[in-house]
């Protein structure tokens, strides 16, 4: 068990069995992408370590780029805004697979899937270590999933709590009280 600020966290899944999935999802990439060069893209800052453990299972010629969601508030509004920054890749034509942390209620991959569109890639496709079950509407543009999860809160292996526990190797579950 962990705890982080106010919050305790028990080990949820392992990181072998992390690194058992992310072999099963680079296989199906390695086979998808054997005659393309994909553009992977990482989503900052949750999917680091998952990025750089699935791009050392890649084994077709590609690139790696990481972008980022940065909130800002609106002048006009009251609702927070977020804007993709970091990309300085052309993504016209390209075979773009987009790397995720853990997609909840699918807003946020949507929207980056809205921008990378506009930008006349040639695929877009998913690969997201976790999904939770508010994603189900979007389930047909989830191509590289790790694992289902249950309505529960992570972290670790990327994941924070307030920008802390995204060092533990592990993936840890909120701890019902
Ligand atoms: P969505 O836009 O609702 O799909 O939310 C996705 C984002 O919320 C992720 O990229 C994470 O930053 C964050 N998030 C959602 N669930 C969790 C969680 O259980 N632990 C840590 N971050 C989460
Ligand atoms: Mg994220």
């Amino acid at each position: 068990m962990v705890t982080i600020k106010d919050k305790d966290f028990e080990k949820f899944i392992s990181h072998d069995e992390i690194s058992d999935k992310i072999k099963l999802i680079s296989d199906r990439i390695n086979e998808d992408y054997k005659t393309k060069k994909p553009l992977f893209i990482a989503i900052l800052n949750g999917s680091f370590i998952f990025a750089a453990d699935l791009l050392k299972e890649i084994n077709v010629e590609c690139e790696i780029s990481f972008v980022k969601l940065a909130s800002y508030e609106e002048m006009e509004s009251t609702g927070n805004v977020k804007q993709l920054i970091g990309l300085n890749d052309n993504i016209f034509n390209r075979d773009v697979v987009i790397i995720e942390d853990i997609i909840d209620t699918g807003r946020t991959i949507v929207k980056i899937l809205e921008e990378f569109k506009s930008l006349g890639a040639n695929s877009i496709e998913i690969a997201t270590l976790l999904r939770k079950p508010k994603s189900e509407a979007i389930s047909d543009q989830l191509k590289y999933v790790g694992f289902q999860l249950p309505e529960v809160f992570v972290l670790g292996y990327g994941l924070d709590y307030d920008g802390l526990g995204r060092n533990l190797k592990d993936l840890y579950k909120l701890k019902e009280e």
